[in-house]
Protein backbone atom coordinates (compact mmCIF):
# COMPACT_ATOMS: atom_id res chain seq x y z
CA UNK A 1 0.00 0.00 0.00
CA UNK A 2 2.85 2.00 0.09
CA UNK A 3 3.84 4.90 -2.12
CA UNK A 4 7.01 4.28 -5.06
CA UNK A 5 9.64 3.62 -2.10
CA UNK A 6 9.03 0.55 -0.73
CA UNK A 7 10.84 0.95 3.05
CA UNK A 8 7.85 -0.73 4.45
CA UNK A 9 8.31 -4.32 3.61
CA UNK A 10 10.23 -6.55 5.45
CA UNK A 11 12.54 -9.76 4.56
CA UNK A 12 9.11 -12.12 5.76
CA UNK A 13 6.79 -9.54 4.36
CA UNK A 14 5.50 -9.18 7.95
CA UNK A 15 3.26 -6.50 7.04
CA UNK A 16 0.83 -5.89 10.28
CA UNK A 17 -2.88 -6.32 9.62
CA UNK A 18 -5.26 -5.05 11.80
CA UNK A 19 -6.55 -8.95 12.63
CA UNK A 20 -3.32 -8.21 15.46
CA UNK A 21 -3.84 -5.84 18.27
CA UNK A 22 -1.65 -2.49 18.53
CA UNK A 23 0.58 -2.13 21.76
CA UNK A 24 1.21 0.92 22.88
CA UNK A 25 5.06 1.68 23.14
CA UNK A 26 4.74 5.74 23.71
CA UNK A 27 2.15 8.49 25.18
CA UNK A 28 4.22 11.98 24.18
CA UNK A 29 2.34 15.46 25.24
CA UNK A 30 2.22 17.85 22.33
CA UNK A 31 0.26 20.85 23.59
CA UNK A 32 -2.77 20.87 25.61
CA UNK A 33 -4.93 18.30 25.91
CA UNK A 34 -2.95 16.65 22.99
CA UNK A 35 -0.55 13.64 22.80
CA UNK A 36 1.03 11.17 20.23
CA UNK A 37 0.58 7.86 21.20
CA UNK A 38 3.01 5.32 19.35
CA UNK A 39 2.36 1.70 18.56
CA UNK A 40 3.90 -1.31 18.03
CA UNK A 41 2.87 -4.68 16.51
CA UNK A 42 3.11 -7.84 19.34
CA UNK A 43 4.44 -9.82 16.40
CA UNK A 44 6.40 -7.73 15.50
CA UNK A 45 5.40 -6.70 12.12
CA UNK A 46 5.64 -3.56 10.74
CA UNK A 47 2.83 -0.99 9.05
CA UNK A 48 2.60 -0.01 5.79
CA UNK A 49 0.31 2.71 5.02
CA UNK A 50 -0.33 5.98 2.59
CA UNK A 51 0.41 9.19 4.30
CA UNK A 52 -2.67 11.05 4.86
CA UNK A 53 -4.43 7.61 5.89
CA UNK A 54 -6.17 7.24 9.15
CA UNK A 55 -6.94 4.53 11.65
CA UNK A 56 -10.08 3.57 13.64
CA UNK A 57 -9.18 3.15 17.38
CA UNK A 58 -11.49 0.70 19.05
CA UNK A 59 -11.98 2.68 22.37
CA UNK A 60 -12.94 0.37 25.95
CA UNK A 61 -15.03 3.83 27.62
CA UNK A 62 -16.93 3.67 29.99
CA UNK A 63 -20.77 2.57 29.52
CA UNK A 64 -19.59 0.69 26.03
CA UNK A 65 -17.16 0.59 23.25
CA UNK A 66 -16.43 3.55 20.63
CA UNK A 67 -14.78 3.65 17.51
CA UNK A 68 -13.08 7.04 16.77
CA UNK A 69 -10.83 7.84 13.22
CA UNK A 70 -7.91 9.65 13.81
CA UNK A 71 -5.02 10.39 10.91
CA UNK A 72 -2.34 8.69 10.97
CA UNK A 73 0.50 11.13 12.18
CA UNK A 74 3.55 9.02 11.89
CA UNK A 75 5.40 8.62 8.31
CA UNK A 76 5.17 4.89 5.96
CA UNK A 77 9.39 5.50 5.66
CA UNK A 78 9.53 4.73 9.50
CA UNK A 79 7.51 1.07 9.66
CA UNK A 80 8.87 -0.27 13.09
CA UNK A 81 5.76 2.00 14.82
CA UNK A 82 2.58 4.16 13.82
CA UNK A 83 1.26 6.87 15.59
CA UNK A 84 -1.78 9.17 15.92
CA UNK A 85 -1.79 12.47 17.85
CA UNK A 86 -5.19 13.04 19.03
CA UNK A 87 -6.72 16.30 20.41
CA UNK A 88 -9.58 16.54 22.93
CA UNK A 89 -12.20 18.69 22.41
CA UNK A 90 -14.99 19.93 24.71
CA UNK A 91 -17.52 16.51 25.29
CA UNK A 92 -14.75 14.15 24.06
CA UNK A 93 -15.16 10.87 25.00
CA UNK A 94 -12.99 7.93 23.47
CA UNK A 95 -10.06 11.31 22.96
CA UNK A 96 -10.70 11.56 26.60
CA UNK A 97 -10.20 8.64 27.91
CA UNK A 98 -6.99 8.11 25.85
CA UNK A 99 -5.68 11.35 27.20
CA UNK A 100 -6.50 9.72 30.57
CA UNK A 101 -6.03 6.33 30.98
CA UNK A 102 -4.36 4.95 27.30
CA UNK A 103 -0.57 4.12 28.92
CA UNK A 104 2.75 2.07 27.72
CA UNK A 105 1.80 -1.11 27.10
CA UNK A 106 -1.71 -1.60 27.19
CA UNK A 107 -3.16 -3.39 23.77
CA UNK A 108 -6.38 -2.02 21.85
CA UNK A 109 -7.71 -3.35 18.75
CA UNK A 110 -7.47 -0.40 15.74
CA UNK A 111 -9.00 -1.05 12.05
CA UNK A 112 -7.42 0.01 9.09
CA UNK A 113 -5.10 1.70 7.73
CA UNK A 114 -8.06 3.56 5.09
CA UNK A 115 -8.67 6.51 3.51
CA UNK A 116 -7.99 8.06 -0.03
CA UNK A 117 -6.47 11.52 0.92
CA UNK A 118 -3.06 11.12 0.43
CA UNK A 119 -0.25 12.63 -2.14
CA UNK A 120 -0.31 10.95 -5.44
CA UNK A 121 1.82 8.08 -6.41
CA UNK A 122 5.05 8.52 -8.21
CA UNK A 123 4.85 12.59 -9.08
CA UNK A 124 7.15 15.22 -7.88
CA UNK A 125 5.03 18.12 -7.31
CA UNK A 126 5.10 21.29 -5.59
CA UNK A 127 2.71 21.44 -2.53
CA UNK A 128 1.29 23.84 -0.20
CA UNK A 129 -0.22 22.15 2.70
CA UNK A 130 -2.80 24.01 4.92
CA UNK A 131 -3.80 23.14 8.36
CA UNK A 132 -5.44 24.14 11.47
CA UNK A 133 -5.39 22.85 15.08
CA UNK A 134 -5.55 18.66 15.18
CA UNK A 135 -5.80 18.88 11.38
CA UNK A 136 -2.29 18.82 10.96
CA UNK A 137 -1.57 15.25 11.22
CA UNK A 138 -1.61 14.01 7.90
CA UNK A 139 0.76 16.94 6.39
CA UNK A 140 2.52 16.31 9.21
CA UNK A 141 2.81 12.17 8.51
CA UNK A 142 3.11 13.68 4.32
CA UNK A 143 6.15 16.25 5.12
CA UNK A 144 7.91 13.17 7.19
CA UNK A 145 7.39 11.26 4.21
CA UNK A 146 8.83 13.43 1.46
CA UNK A 147 11.27 14.35 4.17
CA UNK A 148 12.70 10.69 4.41
CA UNK A 149 12.58 10.14 0.81
CA UNK A 150 15.22 12.69 0.70
CA UNK A 151 14.75 14.13 -3.02
CA UNK A 152 12.90 17.33 -4.40
CA UNK A 153 10.98 18.22 -1.03
CA UNK A 154 9.21 21.45 -2.30
CA UNK A 155 6.72 21.78 0.36
CA UNK A 156 5.36 25.60 1.73
CA UNK A 157 3.25 24.19 5.08
CA UNK A 158 1.06 26.34 7.16
CA UNK A 159 -0.20 25.93 10.26
CA UNK A 160 -2.74 27.94 11.83
CA UNK A 161 -3.16 27.54 15.83
CA UNK A 162 -5.18 29.41 18.89
CA UNK A 163 -2.27 30.39 20.57
CA UNK A 164 2.12 29.14 19.86
CA UNK A 165 1.59 26.73 22.49
CA UNK A 166 -1.23 24.49 20.78
CA UNK A 167 1.24 24.25 18.06
CA UNK A 168 1.51 20.60 17.39
CA UNK A 169 4.94 19.11 16.75
CA UNK A 170 6.74 22.33 16.24
CA UNK A 171 9.96 20.82 17.10
CA UNK A 172 9.64 18.00 14.56
CA UNK A 173 8.75 20.05 11.90
CA UNK A 174 11.71 22.46 12.76
CA UNK A 175 14.49 19.89 13.27
CA UNK A 176 13.13 18.77 9.37
CA UNK A 177 12.80 22.42 8.05
CA UNK A 178 16.42 23.27 9.17
CA UNK A 179 17.71 20.48 7.08
CA UNK A 180 15.92 21.11 4.01
CA UNK A 181 15.39 24.79 2.65
CA UNK A 182 12.79 23.91 0.23
CA UNK A 183 10.74 23.01 3.15
CA UNK A 184 9.23 26.18 4.76
CA UNK A 185 7.16 26.43 7.92
CA UNK A 186 4.55 29.37 8.36
CA UNK A 187 2.87 28.99 12.05
CA UNK A 188 0.47 31.53 12.25
CA UNK A 189 -1.70 32.29 15.55
CA UNK A 190 -4.59 33.84 16.88
CA UNK A 191 -3.39 34.93 20.31
CA UNK A 192 0.41 34.70 21.88
CA UNK A 193 1.59 32.67 25.10
CA UNK A 194 1.44 34.91 28.10
CA UNK A 195 5.10 36.49 28.72
CA UNK A 196 6.48 34.85 25.75
CA UNK A 197 7.48 36.71 22.78
CA UNK A 198 5.82 35.61 19.39
CA UNK A 199 7.59 37.01 16.16
CA UNK A 200 5.81 34.73 13.68
CA UNK A 201 2.31 35.60 11.96
CA UNK A 202 -0.80 36.55 13.81
CA UNK A 203 -4.64 36.67 12.83
CA UNK A 204 -6.48 34.16 10.57
CA UNK A 205 -5.15 33.01 7.52
CA UNK A 206 -5.80 35.46 4.40
CA UNK A 207 -5.34 36.12 0.53
CA UNK A 208 -2.78 38.45 1.47
CA UNK A 209 -1.08 36.48 4.06
CA UNK A 210 -1.36 33.06 1.11
CA UNK A 211 0.33 35.60 -1.80
CA UNK A 212 3.71 36.74 0.88
CA UNK A 213 3.87 32.80 2.19
CA UNK A 214 4.09 31.22 -1.02
CA UNK A 215 4.27 33.29 -4.52
CA UNK A 216 3.72 30.36 -6.20
CA UNK A 217 1.33 28.87 -5.00
CA UNK A 218 -1.37 28.82 -7.94
CA UNK A 219 1.60 26.25 -8.99
CA UNK A 220 1.38 24.20 -5.89
CA UNK A 221 -0.65 21.32 -5.17
CA UNK A 222 -3.09 22.23 -2.08
CA UNK A 223 -3.94 19.82 0.92
CA UNK A 224 -5.98 21.15 3.60
CA UNK A 225 -6.99 20.26 6.47
CA UNK A 226 -9.14 21.09 9.89
CA UNK A 227 -12.49 21.86 11.43
CA UNK A 228 -14.77 22.06 8.63
CA UNK A 229 -15.66 26.14 8.45
CA UNK A 230 -11.39 26.53 8.37
CA UNK A 231 -11.55 24.21 5.28
CA UNK A 232 -14.49 26.13 3.72
CA UNK A 233 -12.60 29.34 4.66
CA UNK A 234 -9.39 27.95 2.31
CA UNK A 235 -11.65 27.10 -0.45
CA UNK A 236 -13.66 29.84 -0.59
CA UNK A 237 -10.47 31.96 -0.67
CA UNK A 238 -8.43 29.81 -3.08
CA UNK A 239 -11.38 30.09 -5.44
CA UNK A 240 -11.77 34.06 -4.83
CA UNK A 241 -7.98 34.08 -5.87
CA UNK A 242 -8.65 31.62 -9.46
CA UNK A 243 -6.59 28.62 -8.01
CA UNK A 244 -7.51 25.31 -10.20
CA UNK A 245 -9.81 23.38 -7.64
CA UNK A 246 -8.54 20.24 -9.27
CA UNK A 247 -5.29 20.73 -7.75
CA UNK A 248 -6.93 21.30 -4.37
CA UNK A 249 -7.36 18.42 -1.78
CA UNK A 250 -9.04 18.11 1.77
CA UNK A 251 -9.61 15.81 4.42
CA UNK A 252 -12.93 15.55 6.29
CA UNK A 253 -14.35 13.42 9.16
CA UNK A 254 -18.00 15.06 8.65
CA UNK A 255 -20.21 14.23 5.88
CA UNK A 256 -19.37 16.33 2.25
CA UNK A 257 -22.35 18.64 0.92
CA UNK A 258 -23.50 17.26 -1.97
CA UNK A 259 -24.77 19.97 -4.90
CA UNK A 260 -27.03 18.24 -6.56
CA UNK A 261 -25.02 17.75 -9.41
CA UNK A 262 -22.64 15.93 -7.98
CA UNK A 263 -24.82 13.60 -6.40
CA UNK A 264 -24.03 9.93 -7.48
CA UNK A 265 -26.16 8.78 -10.95
CA UNK A 266 -27.13 5.22 -9.87
CA UNK A 267 -27.49 2.88 -12.66
CA UNK A 268 -28.46 0.34 -10.55
CA UNK A 269 -31.63 -0.56 -8.42
CA UNK A 270 -33.29 2.12 -6.67
CA UNK A 271 -34.37 1.73 -3.15
CA UNK A 272 -37.89 1.20 -2.52
CA UNK A 273 -39.60 2.93 0.07
CA UNK A 274 -42.39 0.69 0.49
CA UNK A 275 -40.61 -2.34 -0.54
CA UNK A 276 -39.82 -5.20 2.32
CA UNK A 277 -36.07 -6.67 2.47
CA UNK A 278 -34.44 -8.91 5.42
CA UNK A 279 -31.32 -9.43 6.35
CA UNK A 280 -29.71 -12.71 7.90
CA UNK A 281 -27.03 -11.65 10.35
CA UNK A 282 -25.61 -15.32 9.47
CA UNK A 283 -22.85 -16.18 12.33
CA UNK A 284 -25.48 -14.64 15.29
CA UNK A 285 -28.30 -16.48 13.56
CA UNK A 286 -30.58 -13.68 13.37
CA UNK A 287 -32.65 -12.42 10.97
CA UNK A 288 -34.00 -8.85 10.72
CA UNK A 289 -37.30 -7.55 8.54
CA UNK A 290 -36.30 -3.72 7.31
CA UNK A 291 -37.31 -2.02 4.27
CA UNK A 292 -35.10 -1.18 1.38
CA UNK A 293 -34.36 2.43 2.46
CA UNK A 294 -33.07 0.97 5.47
CA UNK A 295 -29.18 1.03 6.39
CA UNK A 296 -27.55 -1.96 7.04
CA UNK A 297 -26.00 -0.63 10.27
CA UNK A 298 -29.42 0.88 11.22
CA UNK A 299 -30.80 -2.85 10.87
CA UNK A 300 -28.37 -4.78 12.54
CA UNK A 301 -28.85 -1.80 15.75
CA UNK A 302 -32.18 -2.77 15.71
CA UNK A 303 -31.45 -6.35 16.45
CA UNK A 304 -28.65 -5.76 19.09
CA UNK A 305 -25.96 -6.70 16.81
CA UNK A 306 -22.86 -4.68 16.79
CA UNK A 307 -20.90 -3.64 13.27
CA UNK A 308 -18.11 -1.39 14.78
CA UNK A 309 -18.91 1.94 12.60
CA UNK A 310 -17.25 5.62 13.01
CA UNK A 311 -17.70 8.18 10.80
CA UNK A 312 -21.26 6.48 9.15
CA UNK A 313 -21.26 7.78 5.95
CA UNK A 314 -19.09 5.57 4.02
CA UNK A 315 -15.53 7.10 4.72
CA UNK A 316 -13.42 5.70 7.07
CA UNK A 317 -14.30 2.00 6.02
CA UNK A 318 -14.82 0.88 9.80
CA UNK A 319 -18.38 -0.89 9.13
CA UNK A 320 -16.96 -3.25 6.42
CA UNK A 321 -18.26 -6.55 6.73
CA UNK A 322 -19.11 -9.39 4.20
CA UNK A 323 -22.00 -10.14 2.34
CA UNK A 324 -22.73 -13.97 1.52
CA UNK A 325 -25.64 -13.56 -0.57
CA UNK A 326 -28.18 -10.92 -1.86
CA UNK A 327 -28.02 -7.48 -3.42
CA UNK A 328 -27.54 -4.20 -1.26
CA UNK A 329 -27.54 -0.41 -2.87
CA UNK A 330 -24.32 1.16 -1.56
CA UNK A 331 -23.13 4.61 -2.24
CA UNK A 332 -19.80 5.17 -0.22
CA UNK A 333 -17.68 8.22 0.09
CA UNK A 334 -14.36 6.34 -0.69
CA UNK A 335 -13.98 4.51 2.25
CA UNK A 336 -13.81 0.56 0.29
CA UNK A 337 -11.63 -0.72 -2.24
CA UNK A 338 -12.93 -2.03 -5.55
CA UNK A 339 -11.28 -5.33 -4.70
CA UNK A 340 -13.01 -6.10 -1.27
CA UNK A 341 -16.19 -5.44 -3.36
CA UNK A 342 -15.13 -7.64 -6.06
CA UNK A 343 -14.66 -10.15 -3.02
CA UNK A 344 -17.91 -9.72 -1.49
CA UNK A 345 -17.82 -6.83 0.96
CA UNK A 346 -19.70 -3.59 2.29
CA UNK A 347 -19.79 -0.73 4.01
CA UNK A 348 -22.73 -1.36 6.33
CA UNK A 349 -23.45 2.62 7.07
CA UNK A 350 -23.90 3.27 3.44
CA UNK A 351 -25.28 -0.27 2.05
CA UNK A 352 -29.28 -0.76 2.00
CA UNK A 353 -30.55 -4.12 1.38
CA UNK A 354 -32.60 -4.91 -2.18
CA UNK A 355 -35.04 -8.09 -0.56
CA UNK A 356 -33.06 -10.67 1.12
CA UNK A 357 -29.39 -10.24 2.14
CA UNK A 358 -27.33 -12.32 4.56
CA UNK A 359 -24.12 -11.21 5.73
CA UNK A 360 -21.31 -13.26 7.45
CA UNK A 361 -22.04 -11.47 10.64
S1 LIG B 1 -18.78 3.89 9.53
FE1 LIG B 1 -17.25 4.84 8.30
S2 LIG B 1 -17.55 3.84 6.40
FE2 LIG B 1 -19.19 3.09 7.59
Amino acid sequence: MGLDMDLTASADDGIWTDAEPLVCCAVVPEAPNTATFSFVSPSGAQFSYDPGQFLTLELPVPGGTVWNTYTISSSPSRPLTIAVTVKAQAGSVGTRWMLDHLQPGMKIKAIGPAGIFSLPRKEQKKYLFISAGSGITPSLSMTTYLYDRGTNIDVTFVHCAHRPQDIIARQRLEQMASRVPSLKLFFIVEEDDPYRVWTGLRGRLNQLMIGLIAGDYLDREVYCCGPEPFMNAVREMLIALGYDMDLYHQESFTAPVKEEEQLPEHDDVIPDEEASASIAFARSEVTADCTETDTVLAVARGAGIVIPSGCTFGVCGTCKVKKTSGEVHMVHNGGISEDDIDDGYILACCSKPIGAVELDV
